[in-house]
């Protein structure tokens, strides 16, 4: 399947990128196409709220920015992962300005979902946590996972073999069903 990850840090060589990286590995290695976006160092404006979008049959936001080469990504994406730093107990500024922006299409085609934060302290992923379960169920998603990674352990051998087995353990779906020959 098509994955599409969308990196919220700014950093970039940060800890979510290591996650990233490992996450990908394992995917690709499952035979997975894996696309990261660092919306962290995009620029990127908030939905304006100008209703343009809706107006339109297109559904096409009026905003002339960054976010004009996502949409086609977000289009064509089975799975997609928010991978972001918890800045102040949510998202990055950045990644939540990218959501805001899904809303000239209120949701996201993907029916697959997951999330990778990192964070200084531990015992703070609960506001995102509650924001990503809240956003899956509206686009009426599967969520594949969720990894939370804190303090010391952002770069350990155990972190980064935990994002390599996720990536590994996600199913490409059957492609072809040979049907039995009649009898
Ligand atoms: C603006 C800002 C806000 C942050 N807010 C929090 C926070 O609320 N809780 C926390 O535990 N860490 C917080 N941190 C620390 C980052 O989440 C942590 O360093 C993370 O591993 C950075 O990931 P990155 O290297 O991928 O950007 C914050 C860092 C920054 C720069």
């Amino acid at each position: 399947m098509y994955i599409l990850i969308l990196n919220g840090s700014p950093r970039e060589s940060g800890n979510t990128k290591t996650h990233i990286e490992s996450f990908r590995r394992g995917a690709e290695e499952k035979g997975h196409t894996v696309e990261i976006i660092p919306v962290g160092r995009m620029h990127i404006t908030p939905c304006e709220v100008c209703e343009y979008c809706h107006e339109l049959k297109g559904r096409k936001c009026r905003i002339d920015d960054s976010m004009i080469s996502v949409y086609p990504s977000l289009r064509k994406a089975d799975m997609v992962v928010f991978a972001s730093p918890v800045h102040y107990f949510g998202f990055s500024a950045q990644l939540q300005a990218l959501l805001s922006r899904i809303y000239c299409w209120h949701k996201l085609p993907a029916s697959k979902y997951a999330m990778i934060l990192s964070s200084g302290s531990s015992d703070v992923f609960d506001g995102v946590i509650a924001q990503y379960r809240g956003i899956v169920k509206y686009f009426k998603g599967h969520d594949e996972g969720i990894l939370t990674v804190s303090g010391k352990d952002n770069k350990s051998e155990e972190t980064l073999k935990k994002m390599y087995d996720f990536g590994r353990s996600l199913e490409n779906p059957v492609e072809e069903v040979q049907s039995e020959e009649p009898e």
